[in-house]
């Protein structure tokens, strides 16, 4: 079997076109849904992140903004600018970009959020709001893989779902959006982590195959049943000398060969990356919905 390949790039164009009605909406009210992406030090990755973030929401005619901080920048002073954004009405969503140096403390950041701008899905209020089945925001990653899942035909209803990674930002965020009793959902999940035992034992008994590691390549033909459907979360930079730049961009799945044995399976680039910039998109709308009927009608 020769897998069939999920198109996010396709996929994330879709989600994007759906959101042009509801920006024309805000826009015949008065709103133009705006993006605040904050940025500590100089993280390469980071940056390319926050850049590709902002060209979409520039793409979608969206109003957006990098506040780009130093890298030894205190906590108070990078919470401080969070407060800023909070309380700027223009700003409809808030990112902080993860990973952040030592001096400051992830879950404070995460928590300086207003819970109505976090469109990242970070704040605990908002983490709570989705484990219990009631979403404000969805998790942009882990929200992406679902509508990959979807728009592909692979429905995880009633589906064993193995999922390798246990962050907060993937891992237990997808397992949470995937063990609910609603549509999109109701799966069977296991996680595995650095503590499983013999992970092939678990990752041959799924149906479906979530991957977010940050392992080069890690699942194997071998660990794959025939017909999986394989979702690759992971972005990794190895070295390549055939490639431009000296390295290359793979997932944590061996791509060559497990497409060989899976029913779908999602590449990298290509895969869940522009799904999350579709999904941190559409939350952003959502802010902006949120905000535009909480202000009421537009004055004559
Ligand atoms: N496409 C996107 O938009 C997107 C978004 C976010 C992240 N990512 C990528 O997804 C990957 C994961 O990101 P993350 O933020 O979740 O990473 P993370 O915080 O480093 O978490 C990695 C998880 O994988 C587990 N793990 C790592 N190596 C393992 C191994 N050999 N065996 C079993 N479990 C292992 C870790 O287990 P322990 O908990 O036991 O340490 C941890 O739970 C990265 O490559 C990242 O770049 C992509």
């Amino acid at each position: 079997m020769v897998a069939e390949i999920i198109d996010g790039k396709k996929i994330a164009g879709e989600i994007r076109t759906g959101l042009k009605p509801r920006l024309a909406k805000l826009a015949d009210a008065g709103n133009v849904a705006g993006l605040a992406a904050v940025l500590v030090g100089e993280n390469a990755a980071s940056q390319l992140y926050v850049k590709m973030k902002s060209k979409a929401s520039e793409e979608m005619g969206m109003a957006h903004w990098t506040i780009q901080l130093p890298e030894d920048v205190s906590e108070a002073r990078l919470l401080q600018e969070i407060g800023r954004l909070n309380s700027d009405p223009k700003v409809h969503g808030i990112l902080v970009q993860q990973p952040l140096p030592s001096q400051i403390r992830v879950e404070a950041a995460v928590a300086a959020v207003s819970p109505l701008k976090d469109v990242d899905c970070f704040h605990p209020v908002n983490v709570g709001l989705m484990l219990i089945g009631r979403p404000r925001f969805a998790p942009a990653t882990p929200s992406g893989v679902v509508e990959l899942l979807m728009r592909s035909g692979n429905d995880p209803s009633g589906k064993h779902v193995v999922i390798l990674g246990r962050s907060n930002i993937v891992g237990k965020p997808l397992a949470a959006l995937l063990m609910q009793k609603a549509p999109g959902a109701n799966a069977t999940v296991t996680i595995a982590h650095t503590a499983t035992k013999e992970i092939a034992a678990h990752t041959r008994r799924a149906d479906i195959l979530a991957a977010a590691m940050g392992s080069p390549r890690f699942l194997k033909a071998d660990m794959v049943r025939d017909g999986a459907v394989v979702i690759d979360v992971g972005i990794n930079r190895v070295p390549d000398p055939t490639a431009k730049g000296g390295y290359r961009t793979v997932g944590d799945v061996d791509f060559d060969a497990v497409k060989q044995k899976a029913k779908a399976i999602s590449p990298v680039p290509g895969g869940v990356g522009p799904m999350t910039i579709a999904m941190l998109l559409s939350n952003t709308v959502s802010a902006g919905e949120i905000a535009s009927k909480a202000a009421g009608p537009a004055p004559p």
